[in-house]
């Protein structure tokens, strides 16, 4: 069974606030503390992990002023700073909140209710369901996880100040404050918040009225409105390579398209703290080959062909990308499958489970994400099989846990392109979108369903499609 900790608010880092932004912080933030600044402002608290590089990094937690805009960092912050939590005026389903026991007992009430209201806001699906069963008939056992989490924090971070604002008011207060430190990590997807705290209405309290941070633009306000202004500024930014606002100071390669940059509005105050500008490179991974053989140009697939498949670590699917794709630019995938045919590697492919399981979108909630098929040169086009096989059941089923299995009727990819169509995906799958993309040009989401058809049948559909193009090509060379 799932289980609920999945749900967990670590999704709300998305990489971009890990061990190394941890660790620069860390040493920029006590050596701006030897230096005689005193005040911490942190306007985007969310989990506290900026508050509690601070603490470790020798600031007192009465140095930081705490603020946020949602429930579950507002729930926190009341606790830290020792403000009762009837303050936040939650409701539930209507009703006034009933809290008992200490602070942090309290405080993981609301959210074992959050996250429970969470879960059962959304469709009805075997993968929520066992979710919400699990968070019901282990209620117990979450509720003293959450607050052990709590207490944990509580017993670093008691004594910050916290107030449930926008952020736009924690800046504006500091700004010319030069004793004061402005640490911004910011949300990097517009509207995700909102999303992801969804109760269908369930769950309300006093929110501040706030402006939803859209990163395009407003990283580069905030960073503009603090220039030649007596507050420090750091400000943490996901964006393109060289697409950072000023001035950064950090920079740590996630993929070979993304970046984490710390911006500040002061570097030449900032650089002497690190030697300099800090620089992380794309960590890259070991690839592992597998102990079986590619298939040979001289061994053709026919329909007699054995077909398996096998499941691939992240690092042997690497090394296989990496050698047959020629495209840097990727990202991590969640299930990758290799392709045995007759005892020859013919493919490997990749398959991602985030539209259903975080869906944000609930047009796909049925649909499994294809994130690539790729195979060696051949002179048949395995590609396409490739494309086949994986969308067909048994090739699924063997992937998959059965809930999941259970759910998938459609297959979507998505292609970002400069061209307006995927001659790839010709007579494979059906285009369903075409919208601009800044930086490919196109991007393209293909769909299909799933073929409820057996390996050998795909072989022979595929054998006969290309039997059916190759004789197109000779009518045309004619
Ligand atoms: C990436 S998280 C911050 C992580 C946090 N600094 C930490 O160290 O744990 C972004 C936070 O910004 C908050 N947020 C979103 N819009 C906001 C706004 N307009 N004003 C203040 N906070 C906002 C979200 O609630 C979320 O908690």
């Amino acid at each position: 069974m799932a289980s609920a900790a999945f749900n967990s608010p670590a999704i709300l880092f998305l990489n971009t606030w890990d061990g190394p932004e941890r660790d620069y912080m860390g040493t920029v933030l006590s050596r701006l503390y030897q230096q005689g600044y005193k005040r911490l402002i942190d306007p985007c608290a969310a989990a506290y992990t900026m508050a509690t590089v601070a603490v470790e990094a020798g600031w007192p937690a009465e140095a930081i002023r705490a603020s946020d805009v949602f429930l579950f960092p507002s729930v926190l912050g009341s606790v830290f700073a020792g403000q009762p939590l009837e303050a936040l005026g939650i409701t539930l389903d209507g009703i006034p909140m009933e809290l008992t026991g200490d602070p942090c007992e309290q405080a993981a009430q609301i959210m074992y209710w959050q996250l429970r209201c969470r879960m059962e806001a959304k469709p009805d699906r075997n993968y929520w369901g066992e979710m919400v069963q699990d968070l019901v008939g282990r209620q117990d056992a979450h509720l003293s996880m959450m607050e052990s989490q709590v207490r944990r924090l509580y017993a670093k971070l008691h004594g910050l100040e916290f107030q449930p604002r926008n952020l736009w008011a924690s800046v504006e207060e500091a700004i010319d404050d030069p004793e004061a430190v402005i640490v911004i990590n910011p949300p990097t997807y517009k509207g995700a918040y909102e999303k992801f705290f969804d109760t269908d209405g369930r769950m309300s309290w006093t929110a501040p009225t706030y402006d939803v941070w859209d990163s395009d633009v407003d990283i580069y306000r905030v960073a503009d409105q603090l220039q030649g202004r007596k507050a420090l500024l750091l400000i943490q930014q996901q964006q393109l390579p060289g697409a950072a606002a000023k001035s950064p100071v950090f920079a740590r390669m996630m993929s070979h398209g993304d970046r984490t940059y710390i911006c500040t509005n002061r570097p030449e105050e900032v650089l002497p703290l690190t030697n300099g500008f800090c620089v992380v490179p794309l960590t890259e991974l070991p690839l592992t080959k597998l102990d079986v053989p590619v298939i040979p140009p001289d061994h053709l697939v026919t329909a007699d062909s054995t077909v398996s498949v096998m499941a691939l670590s992240h690092a042997e699917a690497s090394y296989y990308r990496d050698l047959w794709m020629h495209k840097l630019d990727y990202k991590q995938t969640g299930y990758y499958v290799a392709v045995v045919i007759d005892g020859f590697l013919a493919g490997i492919g990749g398959y991602d489970t985030s539209t259903i399981v975080r869906p944000y979108q609930n047009k796909w909630l049925d649909a499994l994400l294809l994130t690539f098929g790729v195979s060696p040169a051949h002179p048949q086009r395995l590609n396409r099989l490739m494309t086949h096989l994986m969308c067909s059941r048994p090739i699924i089923r063997s992937m998959m846990l059965p809930h999941v299995n259970a759910v998938v009727k459609r297959l979507i990819t998505v292609e970002f392109t400069r061209y307006p169509e995927s001659k790839g995906m010709r007579g494979l799958m059906k285009l369903e979108s075409r919208t601009s993309d800044p930086k490919y040009g196109y991007k393209l989401v293909y769909v299909t369903d799933v073929k409820e058809v057996s390996t050998k049948d795909c072989v022979k559909t595929w054998l006969a499609k290309e039997a059916h193009w190759a004789k197109g090509r000779v009518v045309d060379a004619s």
